[in-house]
């Protein structure tokens, strides 16, 4: 399988779906069916897949499941069930939330119909699953539009935004991946990203894959790359963002930012517009994810600190606007976000 071709997410017209584990790559490539909207909440909880517009997608499915079940309840209230707990699955990325509110809408347009409408549910769960590729592609225009204000340069990202993380091609890879099409960039510094490594096992992958040069370091190693000038841009993807334009991202995110306003690095978001949660004032509303003490503890079998010990494990931190050259979304670029900027962008395209 080459990157081009990962499909993390896929629905099979027998009424189930597969997600791509990414826990295990890039040493296996395991495939989990997912039969249930409880199945694909535990999928999203557990890893099997994420980043925040392929929990979405998967979410949209799982909606899509529960409409396939049989049972004498009444379908509306079976459904609100099972958004209710797949909505408990993973509380920061804010794509979870929009796309069951979409599949929301389409039951209240079904409200009268006797069965759940599985049909106009899967051709919603359907057209977020590819509207996501379509604006990738777009971003990724956008957001090399502004790297070839420049000189080519090396790039530095953070965690995984590529295929896997999505619908396809990525939001921030999506930019490098188009970036490197139109020689822009010349390499790709990918910051390892404890605890789960998706900077080393995905993003590692997905471009060594399709033979884009990449470097991995520790994460530590990030500001001695851009002391050293070898950075022109940091450039991540976003969870949630707020109104005014603080970013939730992979924890970390925050360091580099701060990290590259310090040396001169421009820093580039790129998310799509279901990632923008204009109810959120600032990044203080944003709810963090706290993960389990074993994440930290362990590696695999191995015990890696005391036994007992106390453990912080948040897994996003919030970038504040002002460290934010760039938020690249599908309806256009926001240079210097900040409310006014993102309000003309965002509320357009609602
Ligand atoms: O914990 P994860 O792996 O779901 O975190 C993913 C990220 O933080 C990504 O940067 C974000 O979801 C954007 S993905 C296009």
């Amino acid at each position: 399988m080459s990157a081009s071709t990962i499909m993390p997410i896929r629905w099979c017209d027998d009424g189930h779906l597969e997600l791509l584990d990414q826990r295990t790559l890039p040493d296996r490539h395991l495939v989990r069916t997912v039969t249930s909207a409880e199945e694909a909440a535990a999928a999203i909880r557990e890893m099997v897949v994420r980043g925040a517009p392929a929990i979405g997608i998967t979410a949209a499915y799982g909606v899509v499941l529960a409409a396939l079940e049989q049972d004498d309840s009444g379908w509306p209230d079976r459904l609100e069930a099972a958004m209710a707990t797949l909505a408990a699955s993973r509380p920061t990325a804010v794509n979870l939330f929009w796309a069951l509110a979409r599949m929301r809408e389409v039951m209240a347009l079904q409200r009268h119909a006797e069965v759940a409408p599985v049909a106009k549910l899967l051709e919603a769960a359907r057209a977020i699953h590819r509207k996501d590729l379509d604006d990738n592609l777009a971003m990724g225009e956008l957001g090399a539009d502004l790297i070839a204000r420049s000189e080519p340069c090396a790039v530095m990202t953070h965690c995984n935004t590529g295929a896997l993380a999505t619908g396809g091609h990525g939001t921030a890879l999506g930019v490098i991946r188009s970036a490197w099409n139109r020689r822009l960039i010349t390499r790709v510094h990918a910051n390892e990203t404890r605890p789960w490594l998706q900077g080393a096992r995905l993003t590692a992958w997905e471009l060594d894959q399709e033979g884009i040069p990449v470097t991995l370091a520790v994460d530590s190693a990030a500001s001695l790359l851009m002391a050293q000038g070898r950075i022109g841009w940091l450039i991540v993807g976003a969870d949630r963002i707020a109104a005014n334009g603080d970013v939730a991202n992979k924890i970390g995110t925050l360091a580099l930012a701060v990290q590259a306003r310090h040396f001169g690095v421009k820093v580039m978001v790129v998310a799509p517009s279901s990632t923008f949660d204009l109810e959120v004032a600032s990044g203080v509303e944003i709810p963090i994810e706290c993960r389990d003490a074993s994440e930290l503890t362990h590696q695999g079998e191995r015990i890696v600190a005391p036994q007992g010990i106390d453990i912080y494990n948040p897994v996003f931190d919030v970038t504040p606007a002002s460290l934010i050259d760039a938020i690249v979304c599908e309806r256009g670029v926001i240079e210097h976000p900040d409310r006014t900027a993102i309000a003309r962008v965002i509320e357009t395209c609602r």
